[in-house]
């Protein structure tokens, strides 16, 4: 147990003790569903305090959500340091190898309510609270590295666009409609992270095969004060892939708490995610080694042109005990910064160290919310702050100020020191004329987009023009839809814009400004999802479809060599109800094909059985769809001995991911390559005729 944990301990309560139900003032109660009234059938009088104070708390029970990242998902965990990186930064976290920190996540879409789907095409929010023995550490970031405006000034404009249109709260967590592509059609700098969005990195499959990145560059300062600039990655250990956009959707209709359910069943199950923390480092001397501004949010740093160094190890092992106490009122904050980590100057990042104290003070009530357990440092802390809503700590002493000589000058405060000293902010020096402008190296606003398309492999490119086509084609402005593609796709690539104009009916119209120059366009491999995969199927997901007659062995062989594998598998029917093999062994099935369909799952084996299993799928419509979606999305399948004929009955074209054998001996080797490689790419183009 790391010491949040045991903070969070003296918190819990399991209701048993006591064990009797009182009010909250600990009187005990003898009836707790009948409320006080003059006779059984009477008024209920003014005077039962203990009903007035049951609906009273309930009444309350809501805060107000986040005005953005409203919906997520959160765990505990710990960091490791790889290393002494005392040399980089004086920050406590990374003093010494092992070096062990307790952390909190939260996972999250930007744009919908606290009840929207989770597998919506959105930016996913990354944020974790490091607990460090110098007090809490947050990383806000997000799993794109780039954002979408440069100011913080036009972030109240863009939530606004992004979010449900005011007249009618539609759409529910979704980008695809008017005021969203009106204000990004307008605003230029948006178009790189637009782009991400629209590529795959906006469904991803799950929250751990994502990265994390801090976006803004931030500065490392070492022991003897000297800063570097610094930006943050988080690498998952699982790869980095996502869903279809089909997929996705589906998957929103059939469970909308998808990415959360299996987050959690993954840290139930011992299968924990990981995430590598990195950092691409520019010395200050280097920062104009770039054709543009590293202060600037919308660009990222090629990794080919400075790589990322590994700091350490992230490991998400123990799922909260109570949503609301801990999901839902943790309190990321961009200013909680430990020494050996400051702010630059991206004008973005200013304005986030203002803004997420000040939205924490309405929505978790008032200035206290440090003091809330989950938010708490496990570190002292001590200060002359004072009352206010719901103070916990009860102060002794008669001085509440600085200096003071009353309580001998205490809290104390401590020197700046190499390590361990007080937080003092590094010296830069600062000169200039107040104003308005924007520096001059912003204005590159397409270099970095057309970078990122050519980057994309040919599937990742298809997938960018559908989801564009899909997104404008919501929007019911023609004028809207005819700018975004005139001011935006045309300045990114020209065969990205005209497919997207083509499928929107949308005419392209020559520019009359001079056409924009672009700088650095190499592609970044990086960048490319089918670069970022693990190369193992740990925590990927494969049905068993088992019915009457079904090899026990070939099931049961198959499974422990998948789970060997890392694998989750789950056996799957038409009922619950338990399933006789074909040699009288009975199989209990985990899920039935209805409620478990195969969007919730990377493969399908359908192993060896008898000609009875046989006929009894190939009758069985739901099963045939099962595979027919299957096979749309992409996904590995395997058939078992006589069951392949539903292979001819649906009339799938061969290709490397469906496999056919007498048993999983035969499709083994080849199904955990298939697999490993996510999804099977070159059917993509054969199965626009199938019906599912
Ligand atoms: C000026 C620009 C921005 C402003 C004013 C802003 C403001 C906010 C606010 C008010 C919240 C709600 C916090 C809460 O109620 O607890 C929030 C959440 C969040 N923001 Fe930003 N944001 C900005 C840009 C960004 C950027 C660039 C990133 C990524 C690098 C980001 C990542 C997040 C994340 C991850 C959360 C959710 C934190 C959680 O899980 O509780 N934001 N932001």
């Amino acid at each position: 147990m790391n010491k949040k944990l045991e903070q969070l301990e003296k918190f819990k309560t399991n209701d048993k003790n006591p064990v009797y139900s009182t009010t909250n003032t600990g009187v005990s109660l003898s009836d707790d569903a009948n409320s006080l009234k003059a006779g059984p059938r009477g008024p209920t009088l003014l005077e039962d305090f203990v009903l007035r104070e049951k609906i009273t708390h309930f009444d309350h029970e809501r805060i107000p959500e986040r005005i953005v990242h409203a919906r997520g998902t959160g765990a505990h965990g710990y960091f490791l340091s790889y290393k002494d990186h005392s040399k980089l930064t004086k920050a406590d976290f990374l003093s010494k190898q092992d070096k062990k920190t307790p952390v909190f996540i939260r996972i999250s879409t930007v744009q919908g309510p606290r009840g929207s789907a989770d597998t919506v095409r959105d930016v996913h929010g990354f944020a974790v609270k490091f607990y460090t023995d110098e007090g809490n550490y947050d990383l806000v970031g997000n799993n794109m590295p780039v954002f979408f405006i440069q100011d913080a000034s036009s972030f109240p404009d863009f939530v606004h666009a992004v979010k449900m249109e005011p007249q009618n709260e539609m759409p529910t967590g979704g980008s695809a409609h008017d005021t969203f592509y009106d204000f990004c059609g307008l605003k230029p700098e948006s178009a790189h992270s637009v782009l991400w969005v629209m590529s795959d990195r906006g469904i991803p499959i799950s929250l751990r095969h994502q990265q994390g990145f801090g976006v803004h560059s931030y500065r490392f300062i070492n022991q003897e004060g000297k800063s570097t600039f610094v930006k943050l990655h988080w690498k998952p250990l699982s790869g980095t892939c996502s869903l279809l956009w089909d997929e996705a959707q589906k998957i929103a209709g059939k469970d909308c708490d998808y990415h959360r359910r299996r987050f959690w069943e993954d840290i139930e199950s011992g299968d924990f995610p990981q995430w590598e923390l990195g950092a691409q480092l520019l010395d200050e001397d280097l920062q104009k080694k770039f054709d543009f501004d590293i202060l600037d949010p919308t660009k990222l740093i090629p990794e080919e042109l400075t790589p990322v160094i590994p700091l350490g190890r992230m490991v998400i092992d123990r799922n909260p005990d109570n949503f609301f106490a801990e999901t839902e009122q943790v309190a990321f904050c961009v200013s909680h910064v430990v020494p050996g980590i400051d702010f630059s100057n991206d004008p973005l990042l200013q304005g986030r160290i203002f803004s997420y104290l000040d939205t924490q003070l309405s929505r978790l009530g008032g200035p206290n919310f440090n003091e809330i357990p989950i938010n708490r440092p496990v570190c002292p802390f001590a200060n002359n702050q004072r009352d206010g809503i719901h103070r916990m700590t009860i102060n002794k002493g008669g001085a509440s100020y600085f200096p003071n000589s009353i309580d001998k000058g205490y809290p104390l405060l401590k020197e700046p020191s190499a390590n361990k000293g007080g937080f003092r902010p590094y010296p830069e020096n600062i000169s200039g004329t107040k104003s308005y402008d924007r520096s001059e190296t912003f204005e590159d606003h397409f270099s970095q987009a057309t970078m990122f398309w050519n980057s994309m492999s040919q599937h990742e490119k298809n997938h960018i023009i559908a989801a564009y086509t899909f997104e404008i084609s919501k929007c019911s402005r023609p004028e809207v839809r005819t700018r975004y593609v005139n001011n935006i796709l045309v300045n990114i690539d020209s065969v990205l814009a005209e497919k997207v104009a083509k499928n929107l009916g949308v005419k392209i119209e020559p520019t009359s400004t001079k056409p924009i120059k672009k700088i650095m366009v190499k592609p970044s491999p990086a960048l490319s999802q089918p670069n970022l995969l693990s190369g193992d199927i740990v925590s990927r997901r494969i049905s068993v479809i088992i019915e009457k007659g079904v090899d026990y062995d070939d099931v049961i062989n198959f499974k422990d060599d998948m789970e060997k594998r890392g694998a989750m598998v789950m056996l799957v029917s038409s009922t619950l109800a338990q399933v006789e093999c074909s040699g009288g062994e009975m199989l209990s099935p985990k899920g039935t094909i209805i409620g478990n369909p195969s969007i919730f799952f990377d493969a399908v084996y359908v192993p060896k059985s008898t000609e009875e299993a046989t006929k009894i799928l190939s009758d069985d419509g739901n099963f045939l769809h099962y595979i027919l979606e299957a096979f749309k999305h992409l996904k590995t399948i395997a058939f078992g001995g006589s069951v392949s004929v539903i292979k001819e009955l649906l009339r799938l074209p061969q290709d490397h991911g469906l496999l056919l054998g007498n048993g999983y001996k035969d499709i083994t080797e080849q199904f955990f390559y298939s697999l490993a490689h996510h999804r099977v790419w070159e059917r993509e183009s054969k199965v626009s005729k199938i019906p599912a």
